[in-house]
């Protein structure tokens, strides 16, 4: 008896391991894509896994259904470890129905988000699936609100993190949108909400699935996905760095990696690295890759707004989360998309006790109609709420310009920044000096027989009394001036020091952060 029941056990494991069955597995090889296991297996630890649900079956009868029943329903899920700490994962199985969600599926989804909130770890989630399951009606889509809410309540309890690794529909792609991050894969994931057939009937327009909802829209014009990756595999292997970089919660400590790094060591590259000329660019990454460990730095949504650069890196051994005015780009203003992307990222830092620190060099904000009328007030509200909410430690280095609301946004000492320096080549002041000078000195330029050399005059005295960090510093605005090769070192000290920073917020249910 006992042994009919392990032979039993046997073949509805070896089901499940088949899923939808070897056909639609080349099928899935044949479009480059894995197969769910296969994910699993190139992202957790060896041996690693442990399953949980494999002989869960759907419910359903609708349509000849309940002839067609699948150990698993069409979702891997369990827990491993990566780099030896503990996750929680759930894959799934396009070769079952499509991947699509029953409500056998989503309560196997929401078990294990339910445990992963229980033991504090992270929640990965490896989406290939084509949205509710259309035989089964409104109990898919209750199963997905089951999703949505339990995303929602462990958003900034533990990091989640969603992978589209096929074409991704409907409710398919909500549960992911509330993650923290997520990966695509190039040219072979999609996220709309719905497909370009629907399209065609709605607005009659012609798109492919590629340019609807490809992952090079959503990488640099949507802002929807913060990585791609060039295939599954590699998406495995950027889930497993990424994760480097995080706690397992947000009452957990920082992961500390050690580093043959030197504390000490010198960027004597830096000291030349910012023109003379206020309106010549530069490539800060080159700045960030020299000063953080190893030069080993994780940008987040690198296609996005790449006026501004976030990304994850250690100083120290120690996370940081690091946001940066890019002067290569758009000379690094703020404009819409640079204001939510880093506002975004800072309140996924502050959550989990990440440190921020933020490298200055910003004209101001964008002006123009464009957009003024897409609300850059709005948008640009979010950053600097981002940045005034924020209790974790932060650090800010001014490299060059800090112009305007800009000065005050980027994580100022008069919105609570604990560790603010400035180069040499700061220019802390309210507005470029041409500007300045046109402006306040206008009627004398104007009077002056020689009024272009009168205006030269002038931008020169305004340069002279504001082209600097002196006035800054003497307000004690900036804690001090640091030559740039010396940066590395000032930094980790002061990371050393605020590892014990305590601050917080008025008691309130939320804020009301300009959405
Ligand atoms: C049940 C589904 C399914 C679904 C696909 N299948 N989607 N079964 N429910 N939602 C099945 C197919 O019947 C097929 O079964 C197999 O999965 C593979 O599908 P194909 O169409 O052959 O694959 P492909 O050509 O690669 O196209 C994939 C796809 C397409 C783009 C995902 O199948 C598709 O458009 N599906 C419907 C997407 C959709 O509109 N979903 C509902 C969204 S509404 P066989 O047996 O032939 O292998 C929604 C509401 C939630 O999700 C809203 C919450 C906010």
């Amino acid at each position: 008896m006992t042994k009919d029941i392990v032979d039993r056990l046997d073949e509805l494991r070896a089901a499940a391991v088949l899923g939808g069955g070897q056909k639609r597995i080349d099928a899935q090889h044949a479009k480059g894509r894995l197969t769910a296991r296969e994910r699993m297996d190139l992202l957790l630890d060896q041996g690693s896994f442990e399953e949980i649900g494999a002989l869960v079956t759907h419910r359903c009868s609708n349509f000849g259904m309940a002839d067609q029943k699948i150990p698993g329903d069409g979702v891997v899920t369990g827990t491993g470890t990566i780099a030896g700490r503990p996750v929680a994962v759930y894959s799934q199985d396009f070769t079952v129905f499509g991947g699509s969600l029953s409500e056998a599926y989503a309560q196997k989804i929401c078990s294990l988000m339910d445990l992963a909130m229980k033991l504090g770890i992270p929640i990965i989630g490896l989406n290939d699936s084509g949205g509710a399951r259309i035989q089964e009606g409104v109990v898919s889509l209750a199963g997905y609100s089951d999703i949505f809410l339990r995303n929602t309540l462990a958003s900034g309890v533990v990091p989640q993190i969603s992978a589209i690794l096929g074409p991704c529909a409907g409710g398919a792609v909500y549960s992911p949108a509330l993650t923290d991050f997520i990966f695509m894969v190039d040219g072979s994931s999609y996220m709309h909400i719905t497909g370009p057939d629907v399209v065609k009937t709605v607005t009659h327009e012609d798109v492919s699935s590629e340019d609807l909802g490809g992952a090079t829209v959503h990488e640099s014009v949507s802002g929807v996905s913060h990585f791609t990756c060039a295939d599954d595999a590699e998406c495995m292997a950027r889930i497993r760095r990424l994760l480097s970089f995080l706690p397992q919660n947000n009452a957990d400590d920082l992961p500390l990696k050690n580093s043959d790094d030197p504390v000490q060591r010198e960027a004597p590259e830096l000291d030349e690295l910012v023109p003379e000329s206020p309106d010549q660019p530069y490539d800060i990454k080159k700045a960030l890759l020299v000063i953080v460990d190893d030069g080993d730095f994780l940008e987040v949504q690198e296609g996005f707004a790449r006026n501004i650069v976030c990304g994850l890196a250690r100083l120290g051994g120690r996370s940081i989360g690091i946001v940066a005015n890019q002067p290569a780009v758009l000379a690094g203003v703020l404009d819409i998309d640079a204001s939510v992307k880093a506002a975004r990222f800072i309140r996924f830092c502050d959550a989990f006790n990440i440190p921020i620190l933020t490298f200055e060099d910003v004209p101001g904000f964008m002006p123009g109609t464009s957009q003024e009328h897409g609300g850059i007030i709005r948008h640009g509200a979010k950053l600097l709420y981002a940045y005034c909410e924020a209790t974790v430690p932060k650090l800010t280095v001014i490299t060059r310009k800090a112009y305007g609301g800009a000065y005050c946004v980027l994580s100022s000492k008069h919105i609570r920044g604990d560790y603010n320096v400035a180069w040499p080549t700061a220019q802390i002041a309210v507005m470029g000096a041409e500007g300045a000078a046109k402006i306040i000195f206008r009627k004398e330029i104007m009077a002056a027989k020689d009024s272009a050399a009168k205006e030269a005059e002038k931008i020169a005295e305004y340069e002279e009394r504001f082209a600097n960090p002196i006035v800054a510093a003497e307000r004690g605005y900036v804690d001090d001036v640091i030559k740039p090769s010396e940066t590395r070192a000032r930094l980790i000290r002061a990371m050393e020091l605020l590892r014990t920073k305590r601050d917080v917020n008025p008691p309130k249910k939320h804020g009301s952060i300009p959405l």
